[in-house]
């Protein structure tokens, strides 16, 4: 099967594009425009093997979107693309509009023309993969206010209700997606997942900041009292969910795809910060440098995801536990260090974004 990736240098779609390569027969063409968070040397594993061809392309530039499915003639195409920070959304909504929406409008648009232009056996076969976040539900209720908080999960019926730019841009290009399948008959599937980490994580966000800023002495920033609870996903968990998906999950569908996770931001800043001890010793207790700051502005609480539906249709569950997969992850800063550095160019230093209402 060939695949085309969009945002295939970023966090989540390299893991997708080296779970692929590496185990699989597969070929793959990632389409990036590799903006501020896309990072061709996150593929330097695998960017030599005749399978992978690269092309970097905007995903709103419909001409070029069209040329790039004439040429490589993919199976499926698997949506990663876009704007994906929180806090940037805050400061500045227009590039989460631009490449979340219209983005996906103007991919949907090529995948529609291109599939119809298609022989039977070949469309048969094709399928859209739309990849998203549980951050379109919104919020659910909070154990430090709600008894038994723990039995509420996000599942495939959970009504929309996103509460940032970049949750509302997501929301609005699962819409699409949805519709593209029912008004013309596009193959369509959607995954929603919850928080991922693990290697080449842009430094931008939680766990890679606090690893990186405790290592120079910096700061650690834990938002409001650290409370807020995300179900945290190892991103080659996600990346195997994700090839699953594609290949055998069922047309029209939506899977939930969750790590079993459910950790409160404070609770996973000292996990970092006990295993830096451990691995990085220093006289000072890294926990010294936890600092709270002011709270993201409409932060949501609490993430948590029922990934039954997944496991039981399609056998998928998670190697990682959080406290394995953190383990590796700290690790591989460690170890990876050079390349942090060099995915952050001179306009981002770390500091906070998105405080501002
Ligand atoms: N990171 C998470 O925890 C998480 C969880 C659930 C879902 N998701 C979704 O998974 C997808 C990937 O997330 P990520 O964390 O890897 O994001 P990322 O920010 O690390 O990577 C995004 C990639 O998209 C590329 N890109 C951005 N705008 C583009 C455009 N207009 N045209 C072509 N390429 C463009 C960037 O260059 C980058 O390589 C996103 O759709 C995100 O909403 C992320």
């Amino acid at each position: 099967m060939k695949f085309l990736i969009t945002g295939g240098a970023g966090f989540i779609g390299s893991a997708v594009i080296r779970h692929i390569v590496i185990n699989t027969q597969d070929e793959v063409v990632n389409l990036d425009k590799l903006t501020y968070a896309g990072n061709l040397e996150s593929l330097s594993e695998v960017s030599n093997c005749e399978r992978y061809a690269f092309e970097q392309v905007d995903i709103c530039d419909r001409a070029e979107v069209d040329r790039v499915l004439a040429q490589h003639q993919p199976d499926a195409i698997m949506h990663l693309a876009a704007e994906s920070h929180v806090d940037r959304s805050i400061d500045g909504p227009a590039d989460f509009i631009e490449t979340n929406i219209v983005g996906t409008y103007t991919l949907l648009e090529a995948a529609r023309s291109y599939f119809q232009s298609l022989d039977a056996d070949r469309k048969a076969n094709f399928r859209f993969h739309h990849i998203s976040t549980d951050e379109v539900y919104g919020d659910l209720p909070h154990p430090s206010k709600t008894p038994n908080a723990e039995e509420y999960l996000f599942t495939e019926q959970t009504s929309y209700a996103p509460s940032s730019p970049y949750s509302a841009s997501k929301a609005s290009s699962d819409h699409l997606v949805r519709a593209w399948q029912r008004t013309y008959g596009l193959p369509t599937l959607v995954t929603n997942c919850s928080n991922n980490y693990g290697p080449y994580h842009f430094p931008e966000k939680l766990i890679p900041l606090v690893i990186l800023n405790a290592l120079e002495g910096k700061p650690l920033p834990v938002y409001g009292k650290g409370e807020q609870v995300r179900d945290w996903l190892h991103v080659e968990d996600h990346a195997r969910a994700l090839y699953q998906v594609v290949t055998q999950g069922r047309i029209g569908e939506t899977y939930n795809i969750g790590g079993h996770n459910e950790k409160q931001n404070l609770e996973v800043v000292h996990t970092i910060c006990d295993i830096l001890q451990e691995l990085h010793p220093q006289e000072r207790s890294y926990r010294d440098l936890i600092t709270f700051v002011k709270d993201r502005p409409g932060h949501d609480m609490r993430y948590a995801i029922d990934a039954s539906k997944i496991q039981k249709e399609l056998g998928w569950a998670p190697e990682e536990t959080f406290e394995t997969g953190i383990r590796k992850t700290v690790q591989w800063y460690l170890e990876n260090q050079a390349w942090c550095q060099r995915v952050q160019d001179g306009s981002y230093k770390r500091e906070r974004l998105g405080a501002t209402v």
